[in-house]
């Protein structure tokens, strides 16, 4: 994978998805939070069966976090990703995204929302077989509120693909591309709208450990930039390389810590370049 800061760096200024440029940036905690969740209850219903699948969260997100969320199947994680990601409307309880009371909206307000403020990244990518990488970019902008012409959409498409280090693979389907790529693909598709939150579900549960951390690497130079990204995963590695880890229990919240010793991508796939490279001399017979 490519790590050429400088390169990606003016394609995701020139996709304006960063507020401010990385060297004026005010601190995180100064602005209203992105995401700001006040006793936020989800309560499933099936025939005489209630499930208390978030049962009071609160929870304030700010510009520039990266947000690791943690905690055991049936935790009540994806629940909660659902409800950040406008998807599913809480039971109870009130949801401000970017200063728009969320609760307060119909359907079709909250689609048109989350078109607007919200990308989505999946465990399983979520792209259309039949479709070349491109085409599957250029997804989101097809229900933006107002038309985009043609050339302005596969212009973004492939600035969002040169982000993620793509551009040169814009016209391969997914079932020629590698999972991390389909996933590079997926993150590309999620950025074209030029989100404010980034929300991930288990980006990585698909992936082997190096790909891993080249997609953790992609979140890191993305959240650089100041993009806010939330995302779920159950392991613990992973979880490093975001600021913020929170980990929910029965549905809510126990607790928010901040990464100590947080990773870095490319300084992990340097190690691992390394450690691979010992193994290989090691493995050659003696002259
Ligand atoms: N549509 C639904 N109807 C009924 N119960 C549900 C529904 N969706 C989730 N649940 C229940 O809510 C609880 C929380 O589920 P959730 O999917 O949020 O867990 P999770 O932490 O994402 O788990 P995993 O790590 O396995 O993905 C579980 O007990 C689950 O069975
Ligand atoms: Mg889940």
């Amino acid at each position: 994978m490519t790590q050429k800061p400088s390169k990606h760096t003016s394609a995701l200024r020139s996709l304006s998805l960063s507020p401010f440029p990385s060297t004026f940036r005010p601190s995180s905690l100064l602005m209203p939070p992105v995401v700001q969740l006040r006793d936020i209850r989800k309560t499933y219903r099936n025939g005489d069966l209630e499930v208390h699948a978030v049962r009071g969260v609160d929870l304030d997100i700010h510009p520039g976090e990266f947000v690791a969320v943690m905690g055991a199947s049936g935790s009540g994680k994806s629940t909660l990703m659902n409800t950040l990601g406008c998807l599913d409307q809480p039971t109870s309880g009130t949801y401000h995204l970017d200063g728009v009371d969320v609760s307060g909206l119909d359907r079709a307000e909250r689609a048109d929302l989350r078109n607007q403020k919200l990308g989505f990244v999946f465990q399983g990518f979520n792209l259309l077989a039949r479709t070349t990488a491109l085409e599957n970019v250029e997804l989101p902008m097809l229900y933006a509120p107002r038309r985009i012409p043609a050339d302005e959409m596969r212009e973004r498409a492939l600035r969002a693909l040169d982000i993620v280090g793509l551009a040169a693979r814009a016209d391969h389907l997914p079932s020629q591309l590698s999972g991390g790529q389909q996933q590079r693909v997926a993150i590309a598709r999620a950025l074209v709208n030029q989100p404010r939150v980034l929300l991930a579900d288990e980006p990585t549960g698909n992936l082997d450990s190096r790909t891993s951390i080249e997609v953790m690497g992609v979140f890191q130079r993305l959240n650089d930039e100041g993009i806010t990204i939330v995302m779920v995963t159950h392991e613990l590695d992973i979880a490093q390389y975001c600021k913020r880890n929170l980990i929910v229990r029965d549905g809510r919240i126990v607790r928010d810590d901040p990464v100590v010793n947080r990773l870095h991508a490319a300084t992990e796939l340097a190690r691992l370049d390394q450690a691979e490279t010992h193994a290989a001399i090691a493995g050659q017979p003696r002259p």
